[in-house]
């Protein structure tokens, strides 16, 4: 009954433009007298009339015939252009029959929810993921220009709810102040920090971890919606579930990631900072998380290339995959330049220093520990790995000159071959500069439009399955 009130009242509010859309440009259903267009077109002109008449109408007065519907449906061009009234008609026409007969058949599925139906829902999907891959971009930069600015152990607990109110008054700001001098950052790097100066780098960690929170409510309250609605098939409702449950382990990863700066080391006069480890493990999650909802959103919205399977284009694709692997790896390795601050320890390009190859590049033992641990040997492998997918890009567009491809597959090369030389461009000049917060902060945003661009060329030239 409830569904069929809020049916009801759904179609009054929107009943005119809703019959007017189905009027414009809508095929002809074949073989049906009983929903076609002349018939719709005679409720528009009776208006209330012709609503209460639609309300009534029985199901029994529709055509036999009706399951060959969905593959002409489906054969249809205008099915890929039908805009979103139209399918809000759809889905009450359909939902109406349904409840009228107080049963759902096959032949009702297939009649209404054909996929034209699907496609139109799948837009809307595929947008909601864009939007929440560009709020996770967000969260990124916020994250990123929040340690820039050494404001991410300001705050000094972590409550779901509770910390969401931030201190209003004065007594709750010197509280919040005290606990913040129990912990090492204040006693070693800021013990001359006055509360105005605390109430900036508190504002910046509160900021990202709000962000954090709703791009969770992003993620969660359509993905609800979104299943009731019966709007994801099996594979979607796999990936969003995924999507969700990376969302919230990216937060507790995040505090995961601050407790390390918390914690009180013995004997160490050393700048606190959280644990390089710990920073690659939440940048990465963030990328994968940003990847996977940009890969899906794609998917959904981009209509696919038929690309012949060429010898050239395999290799072409087997290009694209390993770049767009090399860029992520690249970005991973930045979190350790960034977790160790290791863009301040050789600031000259190309050598570092006066050797092309540094004199403490394996100091520590063993060997292996260089590589996540040395400052030196962390800037050296960024280095090399952010030449090398420049390189990489740069050949496989090369390559790529040599095989006929769609536009819009030229573009994607385009664009990935500008990004990755800007992304260096900024990698030296923040180095150069002694990392100064609004290059390192583009430098870091531009890692993320350099896996877009690398992700929407493998997406172009993606296997589409049989
Ligand atoms: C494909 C190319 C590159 C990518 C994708 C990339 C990505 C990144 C990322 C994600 C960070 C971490 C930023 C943060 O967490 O705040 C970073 C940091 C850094 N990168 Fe790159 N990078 C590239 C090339 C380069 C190059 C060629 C250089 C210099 C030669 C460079 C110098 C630096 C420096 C100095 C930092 C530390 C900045 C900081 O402390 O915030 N990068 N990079």
């Amino acid at each position: 009954m409830l569904l069929f009130s809020t049916l009801r009242s759904a179609l009054t509010q929107s009943w005119v433009p809703l019959l007017r859309s189905v009027n414009n440009g809508i095929p002809e259903i074949p073989h049906c007298n009983y929903f076609d267009n002349n018939f719709l077109k005679k409720l528009l002109h009776k208006g209330e009339e012709g609503k209460a008449e639609l309300l009534d109408c029985k199901t029994s007065a529709r055509p036999s015939g009706i399951s060959n519907l969905s593959e002409e449906w489906s054969g249809s061009e205008m099915q890929s252009r039908l805009p979103w009234s139209q399918l809000r008609w759809r889905h009450f026409v359909r939902k109406y029959i349904i409840q009228k007969r107080g049963q759902s058949n096959a032949v009702e599925e297939s009649y209404f929810s054909s996929r034209a139906t699907l496609r139109a829902t799948d837009r809307i999907v595929g947008r909601w993921l864009l939007v929440c891959s560009g709020m996770v971009a967000g969260a990124v930069i916020l994250g990123g220009v929040t340690r820039l600015t050494e404001s991410g152990l300001s705050m000094v607990d972590w409550h779901l709810v509770k910390e969401m109110k931030p201190p209003t008054t004065e007594n709750e700001w010197e509280e919040e102040f005290k606990k913040y001098q129990q912990f090492p950052e204040f006693k070693i790097l800021n013990h001359d920090m006055t509360l105005t100066e605390f109430k900036f780098i508190w504002y910046m960690e509160y900021s990202h971890r709000m962000w954090g929170r709703a791009v969770g409510l992003a993620y969660i309250l359509p993905a609800i919606y979104f299943w009731r609605k019966g709007w994801l098939n099996r594979s979607m409702k796999g990936g969003v579930l995924f999507l969700c449950s990376f969302v919230c382990f990216q937060g507790l990863l995040g505090w995961y990631m601050v407790k390390s700066g918390l914690e009180e080391k013995a004997d160490s006069y050393d700048i606190p900072r959280v644990s390089q480890y710990r920073l690659a493990a939440h940048l990465g999650s963030a990328l994968v998380l940003y990847c996977a909802s940009l890969w899906s959103g794609m998917s959904l919205l981009l209509p696919h290339h038929k690309l012949p399977e060429t010898h050239q284009v395999l290799k072409l694709r087997r290009f694209a995959r390993g770049t767009a692997g090399l860029v992520f790896f690249t970005a991973l390795s930045g979190a350790f330049v960034a977790g160790l601050d290791a863009g301040l320890v050789y600031n000259s390009f190309p050598k570092m220093g006066n050797h092309w190859i540094p004199e403490d590049l394996l100091t520590f033992s063993p060997v292996l520990k260089n590589v996540f641990e040395n400052p030196t040997t962390v800037q050296f492998d960024h280095r090399l790995l952010g030449i090398s997918s420049v390189v990489a890009i740069t050949v496989m567009y090369l390559f790529s000159r040599k095989i006929a491809l769609p536009r819009r597959t030229k573009k994607a090369l385009k664009y990935l071959l500008a990004v990755a030389y800007l992304q260096v461009t900024l990698g030296i000049s923040t180095l150069l500069l002694y990392v100064p917060t609004p290059l390192a902060a583009t430098h870091q945003s531009g890692s993320l439009a350099l896996l877009s661009m690398a992700l929407w060329l493998m997406h172009e030239i993606r296997r589409l399955p049989k």
